[in-house]
């Protein structure tokens, strides 16, 4: 796979990281056995998807348990990112609460490193900024824990700018990690976090701050793959809950495949590669992490790394426009 540094770590990665949450987390996982999720995670390492994302969150700690069970043995050869600040409040259907609170960062990171099966966490996220706490509180108890050694880089998730500077001005901020694709732009300075807040240029900021830009969601949680036709979601699946997989807004939200279709079919490749590169068009800087419980889906996630798209090509994509509001 194609490889960029992954700043400022300077450390070399695929241009394509793997976010593991989806094995544990937030879709409907039946059928999905213990033996597929480890083949998943070994293959995505195998084609070079070496970021791999992980959070306390995903699971109540049952991802990073999975992460830590099938990859520990590859430690040296993966960048490992996890999450905190944001937890489990129920796990069925999943919920979340935030936790940004000093004392619990600190003991979740030991949690974290005990269920990831290593002594350093390459990269740890704050999740969500806790409105309960005041970042710069939160932000210098993980900076503590870089200085323990326990963890090399800060990251924050879902912030503003305004909020990525605040964080900067205490500790590093090494990544930003915020939902970012054809249909969902927010952190390209034209939209809002997921709190509301105007993001800013977060994309731009990450570039002029040294720190890395990292898309989740980058296939819109699978509607971008163009695959889902007209699939309903069981209530343990949180796309059932989400305002862009009710079943009409999924007919009315069609005429978005269709760029992505040609797109895909003048570079004779899928719309799901075709969605992942157009994320990382901004800069090197940016990696993106798709998440699939499918080996061949992840071999197409994979090829995104090889895939150039033109001028011609973003001209094209730059018709597909916002659908409804993302929550
Ligand atoms: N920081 C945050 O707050 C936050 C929030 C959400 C996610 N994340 C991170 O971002 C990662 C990715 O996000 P995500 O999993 O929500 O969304 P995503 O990558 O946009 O989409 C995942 C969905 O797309 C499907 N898919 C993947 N590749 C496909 C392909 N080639 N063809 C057809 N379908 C395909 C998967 O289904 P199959 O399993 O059937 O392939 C899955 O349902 C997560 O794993 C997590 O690490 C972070």
């Amino acid at each position: 796979m194609r490889q960029v540094v992954f700043p400022p770590t300077g450390r070399p990665v695929g241009a394509i990281g793997y976010g593991a949450m989806g094995l544990s987390w937030a879709y409907d996982r039946r059928g999905l056995g213990e033996r597929q999720k480890r083949a998943v995670l070994e293959t995505a390492v195998d084609l070079g998807m070496t970021v791999v994302d992980t959070a306390v969150l995903y699971g109540g700690g049952a991802n990073e348990e999975l992460v830590g069970a099938a990859l520990a043995h590859r430690r040296d050869e993966i960048l490992l990112c996890s999450k905190t600040g944001l937890r489990a409040r129920s796990l069925e259907p999943p919920r979340t609460e935030r936790c940004g609170h000093p004392d619990e960062v600190r003991r979740s990171a030991e949690d974290s490193l005990r269920r990831l099966r290593t002594d350093v966490l390459d990269l740890y996220y704050l999740h969500r900024v806790d409105p309960e706490v005041p970042l710069e509180e939160t932000w210098g108890a993980l900076a503590e824990l870089v200085a323990e050694g326990k963890v090399r880089h800060l990251g924050l998730s879902e912030v503003s700018t305004a909020q990525a500077d605040r964080a900067h001005a205490v500790h590093p901020v090494a990544a930003v990690q915020s939902e970012y694709s054809l249909w969902t732009r927010d952190p390209d300075g034209s939209g809002v976090t997921a709190d509301g807040e105007p993001a800013g240029d977060v994309i731009g900021w990450c570039a002029e701050h040294g720190a890395a830009f990292v898309p989740f969601s980058p296939l819109g949680r699978g509607y971008l793959a163009g695959t889902l036709g007209g699939r309903t979601f069981s209530t343990d699946d949180f796309r059932s809950r989400n305002p862009r997989f009710a079943p009409e807004a999924m007919a009315a939200q069609e005429t978005v495949l269709a760029p992505l279709r040609e797109v895909a079919e003048r570079h004779g490749t899928t719309p799901a590669a075709v969605a992942i590169a157009w994320t990382t068009v901004a800069g090197e800087h940016v990696v993106p992490i798709p998440g699939t419980s499918d080996l061949g889906h992840l071999r197409e996630d994979a090829a995104a790394a090889e895939l150039r798209l033109t001028a011609e090509d973003l001209a094209v994509l730059d018709r597909v426009a916002a659908p409804a509001p993302r929550y």
